[in-house]
């Protein structure tokens, strides 16, 4: 099973007109006339797609693409994986939602989730999107602690509904000034970000226990008294591929419990093996007390999970788990066969190890590009930052463009954010091909390096 896409990689990329094409041009116009707000990817390469096999994405021009992006970290496992669409498709021909009771394919998936996730989180909840299973987690965080109020950190996303966006610093600018984004009782602080520290220590490197020490000010002066959790990204995802110093969780965990706050860990974009680890919070040897997962769960079919630890379970009653679509039959069937996918097919070994070599590639990359200021990242959540000058690290946000534009057309599907270059390519993806997207992206740094006359 593990090699199934093997095959259809063959010969990848494969281009017949210059992406994007006129049908996709075409198309793209035609739906851009009446879907409005589209992503600034959508517009800078305004391509369509009808395909998606493994680790390849065809647009309707006909021209083949290596992903590096997973649609947008959600298709980990490869698209259209036959193990997972089959399980989709066995329970969309036999059950579709049966509400909230149990099914015999939500049981199991129940047991697997409480096997694979590290202490003592079982207790759970499903969900249909990102953003519902972290308002779940923020009303969890009430029930169980008595408490209302959150703190979150600047460039941190958990979302677009309104608990969600209280906790995220994606709305603001003209392009988003609708109005307060920000509910009561919602707090922002830095996280610490070691290619741009607030705060450092004599020798220059980033100092953890100075932003420790803001938030224990924070939490004493800033708020009443009456937090109920830190809601964090282990890394932020779309603030650019960021991971704090190695101290910083266990160092903000002994903080929370000193204080009676709860960690709320969102691992909507990082968790499921992206980072190599189940949750990525794995990684600094923390167990937060609420966890949230999306994107990857079910590999592309809506659903998610909230998970809280057994001993604050019961406080879930309060909150309810009934939701219309949450934990319907295809969605567990999705959950439940991704998991499996994950332990049968080594998964987290490939991540760690692809993953482990592309890093040495990117740090050399450092070394020999004057407009690549940092790299970053853990398995495939991976990122580039680019800067016009490494002294100043003043953000690059041209180049970022245009490298977008550029390894697009060479046949590389991905999603940078602006100066930060972001990577995330599926989890089953091998060293030849991760290279042969690595190549694309350098050989694109390159050309805009000479249009800037850098070379
Ligand atoms: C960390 C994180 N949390 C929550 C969300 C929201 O997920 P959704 O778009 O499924 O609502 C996202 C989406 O990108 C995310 O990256």
């Amino acid at each position: 099973m593990k090699d199934w896409w093997k095959e259809s990689a063959s010969g990848v990329p494969e281009l017949i007109t210059e992406p994007p094409g006129p049908k996709s041009r075409a198309m793209h116009k035609n739906t851009a006339k009446y879907m409005k707000g589209l992503s600034s990817q959508v517009k800078l390469f305004p391509v369509c797609f009808e395909e998606g096999y493994g680790i390849t994405m065809t647009d309707v021009d006909g021209n083949r693409y290596l992903d590096f992006s997973s649609g947008i970290y959600v298709t980990s496992l490869g698209h259209c994986h036959p193990k997972i669409s089959e399980a989709i498709a066995h329970w969309a021909k036999k059950l579709m939602n049966a509400h909230d009771f149990t099914t015999p394919v939500k049981e199991k998936l129940m047991e697997k989730m409480a096997a694979v996730l590290p202490g003592n989180l079982n207790a759970i909840q499903l969900y249909s999107d990102g953003t519902t299973a972290v308002e779940a987690g923020i009303r969890a965080a009430r029930a169980i602690t008595g408490k209302h109020e959150f703190i979150s950190a600047y460039r941190d996303f958990h979302g677009k509904t309104m608990a969600s966006v209280s906790c995220a610093q994606m709305y603001r600018g003209e392009v988003h000034s609708y109005g307060p984004t920000r509910a009561a009782g919602f707090y922002m602080v830095p996280r610490p970000d070691p290619y741009r520290p607030l705060w450092t220590k004599n020798d220059g490197t980033i100092d953890t226990d100075a932003y420790i020490s803001f938030y224990e000010n924070f939490i004493k002066e800033g708020t009443v008294g009456n937090v109920a959790g830190f809601v964090l990204e282990p890394a932020q995802g779309w603030g650019g591929s960021i991971f704090p110093p190695d101290d910083f969780f266990p160092k903000l965990k002994k903080l929370c419990e000193n204080h009676n706050i709860l960690l709320l860990d969102d691992e909507v974009l990082a968790g499921m093996g992206r980072t190599g680890e189940w949750l990525a919070l794995s990684h600094y040897n923390v167990v937060p007390d609420i966890v949230t997962f999306g994107k990857s769960f079910g590999n592309g079919f809506p659903v998610t999970a909230m998970v809280v630890r057994e001993e604050n379970g019961e406080a879930l009653e309060k909150i309810s788990a009934s939701s219309s679509y949450g934990g319907n039959p295809m969605a567990c069937a999705a959950a439940l066969a991704s998991i499996e996918v994950i332990e049968e097919e080594g998964i987290l070994e490939n991540v760690r190890t692809v993953g482990r070599s592309i890093m040495d590639r990117m740090n050399r990359m450092k070394e020999d590009h004057p407009i690549i200021g940092d790299v970053k990242g853990k398995g495939f959540l991976l990122g580039i930052e680019l800067v016009k000058d490494k002294t100043t690290k003043e953000p690059f946000e041209e180049a970022g463009k245009l490298v977008y534009q550029k390894a697009f057309r060479k046949g590389l599907a991905w999603i940078p954010a602006g100066h930060i270059l972001r990577m995330s390519p599926p989890l089953i993806m091998d060293e030849k091909y991760a290279n042969m997207g690595m190549d694309f992206i350098e050989e694109s740094i390159s050309e805009v390096e000479k249009e800037f006359g850098y070379k």
